[in-house]
């Protein structure tokens, strides 16, 4: 049977490169995101490329705690070990902390942190038992660097960083490997509109690319962050 990975945000940009790439190495994938078009999207253009395996999809807002829980049910459901839970959800409003709207900070950490930490607990039962399995957290270069057009986001990328570190430690005695991924600038969706040239930017295959090479080392290591940026350095 093939080796499953669990991707939140998986319809599109760093996500969907991070499925694509699993999946042509031969792994079965569950994608979840809010758009249920864009899900379908990804089930059909991937299945039609990629036979030898299965693509799972569900529709959930993973800033909402009930959902995050029908997620997770969905998963272990499938009754299947869980190879990589890639915890990839999240989005970017630009602003200061002085000025962003009311409640961005809240909100912005319910989707970026709060979906993590709780489908990563829904799962840890799971993950325990199995005595294996990889968890990466996609953060981000703004959870090490702080900029001023950064606000509530980078607040929620140290927090998931620093979620990750505690993960990392506590999950030792169970051979679960905790690594973060602090991506720079990679050219997706959340770039729309963008001025800049495109080779200012990082592919989002090059990230996958990474991630799957971490998880391809041998049981008795783990990379516990990857930092990469685009060759120009920070946009
Ligand atoms: N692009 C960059 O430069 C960059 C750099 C560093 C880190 N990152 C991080 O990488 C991750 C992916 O970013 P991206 O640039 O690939 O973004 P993207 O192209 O906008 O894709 C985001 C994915 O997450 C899903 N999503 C967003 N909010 C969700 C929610 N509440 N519940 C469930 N799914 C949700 C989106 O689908 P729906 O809209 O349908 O929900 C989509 O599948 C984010 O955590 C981002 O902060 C990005």
């Amino acid at each position: 049977m093939n080796k499953l990975i669990v991707v939140t945000g998986g319809s599109k940009g760093i996500g969907r490169s991070i499925i694509e790439r699993f999946m042509a190495a031969g792994f079965d994938a569950v994608a979840c995101a809010r758009k249920t078009d864009d899900l379908k999207r990804l089930e059909t253009e991937t299945t039609s490329k990629l036979k030898e395996s299965k693509l799972y999809t569900f529709t959930a807002d993973l800033a909402q705690p009930e959902q995050v829980k029908e997620f997770a049910s969905f998963i272990t459901s499938l009754n299947r070990s869980i190879t990589v839970l890639v915890n990839n959800a999240g989005y970017f409003v630009p602003g200061s902390l002085a000025d962003e709207p009311e409640g961005a900070l809240e909100q912005m950490m319910d989707a970026n942190l709060f979906s993590a930490y709780r489908l990563t607990r829904c799962l840890l039962p799971t993950l325990k038992q199995q005595g294996h399995g990889h968890i990466f957290n996609m953060c981000s270069v703004a959870s090490i660097k702080a900029y001023a057009n950064g606000g509530s986001y980078a607040v929620t990328k140290f927090a998931l960083l620093g979620f990750s570190k505690c993960l990392r430690e506590e999950l030792k005695p169970w051979n679960i490997r905790v690594t973060a991924v602090m991506p720079g600038a990679t050219l997706t969706a959340s770039w729309q509109g963008t001025h800049l040239p495109e080779e200012r930017f990082m592919k989002a295959e090059d990230v996958a690319d990474m991630v799957y090479a971490c998880w391809a080392v041998s049981e008795r290591s783990v990379v516990e962050e990857i930092l990469i940026r685009p060759m120009q350095g920070d946009i």
